[in-house]
């Protein structure tokens, strides 16, 4: 249990290594629970808690903000607490991760100086439509970057573009049981105010942050703040069903309709073509040299133009 909890918050084991050991033992999970939200009241040195709550517009995402200054991945305690019964539209951010998840099992780069949050949802929806989620999320994302003055533009199926470079990524992590979803934990990562040499060289010609996009800088706080706003308003329609108001605003700032693109599939499969749209269930329609019309519903998409 103590192992557990030190791999889900990295940097507070020291809290926990005060414990005895019988002590430890003793905890269930849901004590567990309790006390990853006691260390999470956190307000860090750039992300403060207090002032996103006491802003906050919203009726229920964000009723629960828990904030700890390092984890090893916001996703992976947000569905810790989600298996514990969290409450939809509790948000769990971290200053720093130390294993931050990418999409395809690649590494997140997650210094200060980022947003790197997860929500967690329980919409009463069929598991058929929770991909429609991440690309809600999306809309979100380049909605609140827009209102801020930056041409926030989505590759499929979830990155967020300025000026063609990557600015934001989205992991949509969900749960499913007999045909209801359980929960669904999605991971917003912002590259806002970091800089860009940190990043691994091969990123680093495709990556770009807020701050040099918009020679400007806006603070973690405000981000969290606006994103969580618009995050709600998207959501709302995807609860009532409005998938198709949905996917019109993610059709219209999309990068990828009408390009030129390249799908990498799971074993190394390439598949290439003009994205000619996405359909009511996000998936990516892609004609192929030959006039075939092939519906893909995940991989890697590279925009060559
Ligand atoms: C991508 O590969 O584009 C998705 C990146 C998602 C990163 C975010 S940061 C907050 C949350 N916690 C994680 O470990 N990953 C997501």
């Amino acid at each position: 249990m103590k192992k557990k909890m030190s791999r889900l918050l990295s940097k507070n084991r020291e809290d926990f290594s005060e414990k005895s050991l019988d002590e430890i033992l003793k905890i269930d999970e849901k004590e567990m629970a309790e006390a990853i939200k006691e260390i999470g009241l956190e307000t860090t040195e750039y992300i403060n808690t207090k002032k996103i709550e006491n802003f906050l517009k919203t009726k229920y995402i964000g009723h629960e903000i828990l904030c700890f200054d390092e984890v090893e991945s916001t996703n992976t305690v947000a569905k810790f607490l989600a298996e514990s019964g969290s409450e939809e539209g509790t948000v769990v951010i971290s200053e720093v991760q130390t294993k931050g998840k990418g999409r395809h099992g690649k590494k997140w780069e997650s210094p200060t100086g980022g947003v790197w949050l997860s929500l967690i949802l329980r919409p009463d929806i069929s598991p058929s439509k929770a991909p429609l989620i991440t690309l809600a999320t999306g809309v979100a994302v380049a909605n609140t970057l827009r209102n801020i003055g930056a041409d926030a533009r989505i590759k499929w199926p979830n990155d967020i573009l300025i000026n063609d470079k990557k600015v934001s990524g989205i992991l949509t992590e969900s749960n499913a049981k007999f045909n209801t979803v359980d929960y669904v934990v999605v991971g917003i990562g912002i590259d806002s105010n970091l800089n860009i040499d940190i990043l691994p060289e091969e990123l680093q010609k495709d990556s770009t942050t807020l701050k040099n996009e918009l020679k400007t800088k806006i603070t973690e706080t405000e981000l969290i703040l606006k994103f969580l706003n618009e995050f709600e308003t998207v959501y709302g329609l995807f609860k009532e069903e409005k998938f198709e108001d949905i996917l019109y605003d993610w059709r219209r700032m999309s990068q990828t309709i009408g390009s030129y693109v390249e799908i990498k599939q799971p074993l190394g499969k390439f598949l290439k073509g003009y994205a000619v749209g996405i359909n009511n269930e996000g998936a990516l329609i892609l004609e192929e040299s030959n006039g075939n019309l092939k519906k893909i519903i995940s991989g890697e998409c590279i925009i060559k133009k």
